[in-house]
């Protein structure tokens, strides 16, 4: 009964890996875009995920976990709601991309390590060339590209976004 339970409350847990892994028939050669759409999905690659997407494969979790830390679009730590990407490549570090990675620093109180608000809202990467140099300095949040950046707009986006969790919050 209580193995039972347990089965259950597992199926649940991984629900959706489920099915995403039906959606690719358990097919462990399949293992990137399987990995890719479940971090979709968590936004991270939480351990236990990992370990589950290897046994439902029939592969090793350390064969997992070793694709998973080799590509770097992998993420094994969790990250916040708005991953917030600055652009440190050669055109946007000479246009002063760097000054908005101190904005963002300084408004969400992170530092060199600590990368990630405690309230999971935000999470600020340093990444090189994102390919789109003509609009230098260059950020992107989540999916959304914003060129010609200054330190005066890099804060305000970020209010911007505060307040639209505000009222998102106060309304649910
Ligand atoms: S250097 Fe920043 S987009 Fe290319």
């Amino acid at each position: 009964m209580i193995a039972e339970k347990q089965i259950l409350s597992r199926t649940r847990k991984f629900g959706k890996v489920c099915e995403i892994l039906d959606r690719y028939s358990n097919d462990s050669a399949k293992l990137i875009p399987i990995l890719q759409a479940v971090q979709e999905e968590y936004r991270y690659l939480p351990e236990e995920v990992l370990t589950f997407v290897a046994t439902s494969l029939n592969l090793s979790p350390a064969r997992v976990y070793g694709v998973a830390t080799f590509y770097s679009h992998f993420a094994l730590e969790p990250k916040g709601k708005y991953v917030i990407r600055v652009c440190d490549g050669t055109a946007c570090h000479v246009k002063g991309s760097m000054s908005l990675a101190e904005v963002v620093m300084e408004k969400l109180n992170l530092d060199e390590k600590r990368r990630t608000t405690p309230d999971m809202l935000f999470t600020l990467e340093t990444v090189s060339c994102l390919g789109a140099c003509g609009l230098a300095p260059v950020m992107v949040i989540n999916d959304e590209v914003h060129g010609q950046m200054t330190p005066e707009k890099t804060g305000t986006l970020i209010d911007q976004i505060i307040e639209m969790e505000k009222s998102y919050a106060r309304n649910n």
